[in-house]
């Protein structure tokens, strides 16, 4: 009901509603209109109340409801189903819950707060209220499981191309990070269930530092972290950004659905990257293997050609390049 009551008085934007006409198109009564107008207020968004003329909706609040973004998706079924919390332990973690329980290709799991974040390899990813996307997407391409880390490709291309669009220029670090000004902005952590041969689902989960202040980071991350706030200068519409993020996914997803291929994810994935050309340090399960990132394959694996000049192919690891989150 306080969707509807939202809607209404979206639609008639910049004039009143009587509690009157609330009550008789949405069969509610003045005293539920009263209490429901209460709790958006406290969610943030501003409603004027006038007496015998009803309320009229001045802003809307900053948050990442289905409510709030719908207006910018153009998707198909990406985030056509999104399920929105104020706080909740990790994004991922209640997309594996749900998708074992069937929810669908393309539903989203967002929260405001994230209390138990997850990075990769068990770090834990700050997500403070309000100030972040956490966001983690269902997936259940019928494709086999060893291409299931392309999905990765697949967000983080997405990602470069929606923070390209609103302006701030930014990098990709292979395979998973999203660097603006030599510092991580987004992480992005891909987990599966499947089988030998079949995958159940994947849950691909985005991290993003949109509005957070540099103080707020914890010590460990501040000279390795950022938010695109600091370093674009100004407050982003997380919206908008979360949106434009759905959208691009959606695009280049598609092309691993039909096409078995993420030929313009890897595009993308190789046109921003921050390491090719560069000399990097990969350790990829303990053993440490330096050399000159050269390419990325169609596949999304990571050339690196040694001192002796063989190429090595690496299907995932932890890289790093001098001058990037402080490594000298
Ligand atoms: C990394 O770079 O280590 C990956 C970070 C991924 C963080 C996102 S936030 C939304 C989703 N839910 C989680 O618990 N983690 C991912």
């Amino acid at each position: 009901m306080k969707q509807k009551i939202l809607r209404l008085l979206k639609e008639n934007r910049g004039q009143f509603v009587s509690g009157q006409k609330i009550s008789e198109e949405l069969d509610v009564t003045r005293t539920a209109i009263w209490k429901y107008i209460n709790q958006l207020k406290e969610e943030g968004y501003e409603i004027q109340s006038v007496s015998r003329k009803g309320y009229s909706l001045i802003s809307t609040a900053d948050r990442l409801s289905y409510e709030e973004i719908k207006d910018y998706l153009n998707t198909k079924y990406v985030g056509r189903k999104v399920m929105y919390f104020d706080s909740i332990s990790s994004t991922n973690d209640k997309a594996k819950e749900l998708a074992t329980l069937g929810e669908g290709e393309g539903a989203v799991i967002i929260a405001e707060e994230q209390t138990k974040g997850k990075g990769r390899l068990g770090k834990n990813w700050i997500s403070p209220k309000g100030k972040g996307i956490w966001m983690s997407i269902i997936l259940r391409p019928d494709i086999n499981p060893v291409h299931a880390s392309k999905v990765t490709q697949v967000a983080a291309a997405a990602v470069s191309t929606s923070i390209s669009k609103m302006g701030i220029k930014n990098l990709i670090k292979w395979p998973n990070d999203i660097v603006v000004g030599n510092k991580k902005v987004c992480g992005i952590l891909t987990e599966m269930s499947g089988e030998l041969n079949r995958i159940n689902y994947i849950v691909v989960g985005i991290g993003i530092n949109v509005n957070i202040d540099i103080e707020e980071l914890p010590n460990e991350v501040k000279g390795i972290a950022t938010s695109l706030k600091e370093e674009y200068g100004e407050r982003i519409s997380r919206k908008k950004l979360t949106a434009e993020i759905l959208n691009n996914f959606e695009e280049l997803y598609k092309e691993l659905v039909k096409e078995n291929k993420i030929s313009k994810s890897i595009q993308i994935c190789r046109q921003y990257s921050a390491i090719l050309g560069k000399e990097i340090r990969v350790i990829m399960r303990g053993e440490e293997i330096r050399g000159k990132a050269i390419d990325l394959t169609e596949e999304g694996e990571l050339l690196i050609k040694d001192k002796e000049g063989k190429v090595q192919k690496i299907i995932s690891g932890e890289v790093s390049v001098r001058g990037l989150y402080g490594y000298v």
